[in-house]
């Protein structure tokens, strides 16, 4: 019966065959310890030379790391191993040996292991932080199919820019000049007006010179879009979303969470709703905690993002920053307008911002003053404005960066580790 380490468990005393590579082992006199993995999971397969044809113990105790195998034996129960299976191999055909496989079970430089990231995508770790960055996009799918959002996708050429003009990607579109898109937002809204919920998931690009922990050159943002939503209610769609993805992973990512020793207590608690302050009351709370020279109009770093977390155990939303500091096509808060409908929203354990979003401008008039405040021309001048013009409604949306929430909730601390082959300042390869 040929099955996989995740199965397995179904396959308690019986005799299965694994397609497996060797990630790592260790043998004594009369008994051999191989490591396995298979993708699905890792499980330990014990040979013992008595139980074993000689060719299968020589086998087991000289293969080399990285070799890959059918492996054939009994699973059983065993409370030491944290999977709680193991297997007594009995046949071993291998399929290809490995030679010098270059990441050892030895410490290794961060930059050695970007460099072999095609390979160490296949440790235990990475493949934890993997497995909870697809448990994040299964409930996120979950959670918007449940609620009745439509999934569109915005295209990722596009003639304009969508997030302010000094971080996009230039390229040429045959005889025109085109960016890769920074967010799908404008593509979304008029998503939003013929469908009312929609949901986005896909690439984005953002040519920014920052070298954080934080940053990606590529990342993958989730973007909803809804329409006769305004700020309030959207904040509340952000909480629920939030707080389901949280809850799914802590359900479906056990083993994966314990692999990265991640203390889940601190997760248990993330629970809508989630608290709500105003950027003059963090403005405040920064003079309080010593950050003196912050000024009224400035955006904040994350160690100003950081000194706020501090004070929650739940995200917390900083809303209605000044417009100045923000995007253009944010509506201006109706009582006070040098302020904008928006909030961030910043992860506990300083992670940073997670989820940028707004209410937008749905008057035609204003958004026109405001394209020209900003000097944005370009192709979305007319169809974006046509959406003002055609029934415009109240609609509000966000933008979730994936690999910032796999960060999170991995306890991860840069999220080079987050995403399956980064695109960071100084990296394009492998
Ligand atoms: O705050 P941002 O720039 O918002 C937008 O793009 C809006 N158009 C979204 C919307 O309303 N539809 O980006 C949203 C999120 C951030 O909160 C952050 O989590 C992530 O995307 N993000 C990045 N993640 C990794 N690397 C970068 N360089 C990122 N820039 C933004
Ligand atoms: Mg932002």
């Amino acid at each position: 019966m040929k099955t996989t380490i995740s199965q397995s468990p179904q396959f308690i005393e019986q005799t299965v065959t694994i397609g497996a590579w060797l990630a790592n082992k260790r043998s004594s006199g009369k008994i051999a310890f191989l490591q396995l993995r298979d993708g699905t999971g890792f499980i330990q397969g014990v040979v013992v030379k008595n139980d074993a044809s000689e060719e299968t113990f020589q086998l087991a105790k000289n293969m080399n790391q990285e070799s890959s195998m059918y492996i054939t034996g009994k699973i059983v129960e065993d409370n030491r191993s944290p999977f709680g299976y193991e297997m007594q191999v009995s046949n071993i055909e291998l399929i290809h040996e490995a030679n010098d496989y270059p990441i050892t079970p030895k410490e290794h430089g961060t930059e050695f292991l970007m460099d072999h990231r095609h390979l160490w995508l296949r440790s235990k770790r990475q493949h934890a932080v993997m497995k909870i960055r697809n448990e994040i996009i299964r409930s996120t799918y979950q959670f918007f199919n449940d609620n009745g959002y439509v999934k569109i996708d915005p295209p990722i050429l596009t003639g304009s820019s969508a997030e302010g003009t000094t971080e996009l990607f230039h390229t040429k579109y045959f005889d025109e000049e085109a960016y890769l898109s920074q967010s799908g937002q404008l593509y979304m809204e008029a998503a939003a007006m013929a469908f009312g919920k929609v949901f986005s998931f896909g690439p984005t690009f953002r040519a920014e010179k920052s070298k954080t922990r934080r940053h990606l050159i590529e990342f993958w943002m989730i973007e909803p879009e809804m329409a006769f939503v305004d700020h309030n209610e959207s904040l509340e769609i952000q909480e629920q979303y939030v707080s389901f993805v949280v809850q799914s992973v802590l359900e479906n990512c056990k083993l994966e969470l314990s692999v990265l020793e991640r203390d889940t207590a601190k997760l248990e608690k993330i629970k809508a709703p989630f608290p709500r302050i105003s950027y003059d009351h963090a403005i405040e709370l920064l003079k309080e905690k010593g950050f003196d020279d912050i000024e009224w109009g400035e955006d904040f770093g994350a160690p100003h993002e950081t000194a706020i977390a501090e004070n929650f155990e739940q995200p917390v939303f900083i809303t209605n920053y000044p417009a100045e500091i923000k995007a253009f096509y944010m509506k201006p808060d109706p009582d006070r307008s040098d302020v904008v409908l928006c909030a961030d929203l910043i992860a506990p354990e300083g992670y940073g911002e997670i989820i940028g979003g707004s209410q937008r401008i749905d008057d035609l008039e204003l958004m026109k003053e405001r394209y020209e405040q900003h000097g944005l021309t370009g192709e979305a001048y007319e169809w974006y404005l046509e959406l003002r013009k055609y029934g415009s409604v109240p609609h509000s949306g966000f933008g979730l960066g994936l690999e910032r929430t796999v960060a999170w909730l991995s306890g991860v601390d840069h999220v080079r580790e987050t995403i399956p082959f980064p695109r960071l300042l100084n990296r394009l390869y492998p």
